[in-house]
């Protein structure tokens, strides 16, 4: 995940911005650079890589300055190279960009500026930032450019940006966070408060959409509406732990705050969006051995064999390569028929988990290439697989894995589209072009939190639940009754909706809430339909969908409305508020939602 930091003072400040790198390093990230004021005008020092290959850069080409910009990019458009690092300055070098997020649309601005003359240097949308707001800058209102340019950007942003004739800094956040940190006569800049914390603790945490103006007497903010707004400064008192939670209380309810910046770093380098196309370099399978894969084995448990049964749906249908799915504790012993051209994939968060390694193992004796979709480098299950999909979700330190599954479906997403490729089939332009857009359907998710801490209010008392879905969102149905069981402790079934009338059906009574996805997609009447016979039986539903709430409104009792994302991504945002219900029932039961009995992280027994 990507880290910003700024200075304006009388400090050092390449030394200070550095500090303040190291304290983000823990986000994940794959090249780094400092840009400061100097002498001659804006002077940047990148590197690709870790940040000690910066520092080394730094002592052999010194910098010296009185404000700048820090920055640790996790790639997302273009490969983490030099050229792609930031801080990206505009074709006129008149100023510099430092940038967390996706500009969505930043294609069609990039054919703007080039029509109008601006070149480009780098394979990032960032520089498209840098150029916009140079080409609207009269060389001293920074602000007013960086104002008049952010009304053209689409998608989750967060980005700093410094000139030369003053000393100030310019940011504007929606979706990714900012901070701004006061102090006598200087004033500091990151994207997580741990960054600052050497310096001050007094801080303002901008709001979405919050443009501000950064100087050494102080900082000036103006709102969505560019309307002057006063924000609270918070004195943070956090001890080291809070300073991990981020603020959160919970180490779970951060995590799932974490999933917008997750899944744009799992997806972020991967993609050239310009060409629709997926690629990964770490997959350690030839072209010809992909091309010729007849079958894929999904072994998992948990959560993550809710992933691979997902990942069902997305192989099949992307790449129409028949995909079985099997838990590690039953596929070994099952004496599985592995046939040639079998790509068997563990699909692990910890990459420890006993079961799923012996399935892998299993797999492999039987002939089936290996491949791993796992969040932790260096894990058993990347040592014993030809290749490996890292999703990079950072450390998940809540039992129950949240960021992990979600970074997982778009693993599997891009594994799906790779064989598609792999395969010589239509490009799935329409299906890239919809993962720009999931980090921000996922953030106007969160945002539905205080309503589903009230909905968890009402049903926290429930002593059973039951999860239905179809279709794909089968699965989340599952995933959603597991995170309730492993959070509350309350006794809670998923099902096939299809499968109701076949049993469970006896269960609804008005005690039982039963939750239901109901996407508007190619099963949603069917959906409606089982809605209609849980509601005849007084049955209470709790109903998630990106369709029409008003028409779900005169169903179900109460209607949870997503953003409407491609089909095949759905599921993705489906889940949130069923980790969210599942996270306040936990809290309002008094349970330890960080650490729920007899649950281990990492389940490295059979
Ligand atoms: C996740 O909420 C659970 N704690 C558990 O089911 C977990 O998914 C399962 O143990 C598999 O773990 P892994 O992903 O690390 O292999």
């Amino acid at each position: 995940m990507c880290g910003i930091v700024g200075y304006v003072g009388s400090r050092e400040v390449v030394e200070l911005l550095v500090e303040g790198l190291r304290r983000l390093e823990y986000r994940g990230y794959d090249s780094a650079g400092v840009v400061v004021r100097g002498s001659e005008g804006l002077i940047a020092s990148k590197a690709e890589g870790k940040l000690d290959r910066l520092v080394d850069k730094l002592s052999r080409e010194p910098l010296a300055g009185s404000f700048g910009l820090g920055h640790t990019r996790w790639a997302t458009h273009g490969p983490p190279n030099e050229r792609n690092a930031h801080p990206v300055l505009d074709a006129r070098r008149r100023l510099a960009v430092i940038h967390n997020g996706i500009i969505e649309n930043f294609l069609e601005l990039k054919k703007e500026l080039i029509a109008a003359g601006w070149t480009f240097e780098t394979d990032t949308d960032t520089e498209v930032v840098a150029n916009l707001i140079s080409s609207l800058y009269d060389g001293d209102d920074l602000r007013g450019a960086v104002d008049a340019a952010r009304q053209r950007f689409e998608g989750m942003y967060a980005f700093a940006v410094m000139a030369t004739p003053r000393e100030e800094i310019v940011v504007t956040r929606r979706g990714p966070p900012l901070v701004v940190g006061l102090g006598d006569n200087e004033c500091f800049l990151a994207s997580d408060p741990a960054a600052l914390l050497t310096y001050t603790r007094e801080v303002i945490f901008l709001e979405n959409n919050d443009l501000a103006l950064l100087t050494a007497s102080g900082v000036e903010i103006w709102d969505g509406q560019s309307q002057p707004v006063e924000r609270v400064v918070e004195r943070l008192n956090w001890d080291p732990i809070q300073v991990e939670k981020g603020g959160y209380k919970h180490f779970m309810l951060k995590e799932i705050h974490e999933q917008p910046q997750a899944l744009q770093d799992t997806f972020g380098g991967r993609v050239d969006f310009e060409l629709a196309r997926v690629d990964f370099d770490e997959l350690g399978l030839v072209e010809k051995d992909l091309a010729g894969l007849r079958r894929v084995h999904l072994l998992a448990c948990g959560t993550s064999l809710h992933a691979a049964l997902v990942g069902k749906f997305l192989i099949e249908e992307l790449a129409r390569i028949p995909v079985e799915v099997d838990y590690g504790s039953e596929y070994r012993y099952r004496d599985p028929i592995v046939e040639p051209g079998t790509l068997a994939v563990g699909v692990s968060q910890s990459g420890e988990t006993a079961d799923t390694l012996s399935a892998m193992e299993a797999a492999r004796e039987r002939g089936a290439a290996l491949l791993a979709i796992c969040n932790v480098a260096n894990s058993q299950a990347t040592r014993i697989s030809d290749g490996v999909i890292l999703t990079h979700a950072g450390p998940e330190i809540g039992v129950a894995s949240t960021k992990a599954f979600t970074t997982q479906l778009v693993a599997l997403f891009l594994l799906a589209v790779r064989l598609r490729q792999a395969r010589g089939m239509e490009t799935a332009s329409e299906e890239i072009a919809a993962l720009a857009h999931l980090p921000q359907a996922i953030d106007k998710t969160l945002a539905l939190e205080a309503e589903i801490a009230q909905l968890a209010r009402r049903f926290f008392r429930a002593e059973d639940f039951l999860y239905l879905g179809r279709g794909i969102n089968y699965p989340i149905a599952l995933e959603g009754a597991l995170k309730l069981k492993e959070i509350s402790y309350i006794h809670a079934e998923g099902y096939t909706a299809g499968e109701m009338k076949h049993g469970p059906i006896a269960l609804i009574d008005e005690d039982l809430p039963v939750v239901m996805v109901a996407s508007g997609d190619r099963v949603y009447d069917k959906v409606m339909g089982n809605m209609q016979e849980v509601k005849a039986r007084d049955g209470v539903v709790i109903a998630v969908t990106d369709h029409d709430a008003e028409e779900l409104a005169g169903v179900a009792d109460e209607v949870i409305q997503v953003p409407r994302v491609h089909r095949l991504l759905q599921p993705i945002v489906n889940v949130v508020p069923l980790q969210l219900l599942a996270y306040f029932i936990g809290v309002r039961r008094g349970a330890d939602v960080d650490q729920p009995r007899n649950l281990a992280k990492s389940v490295t027994v059979e």
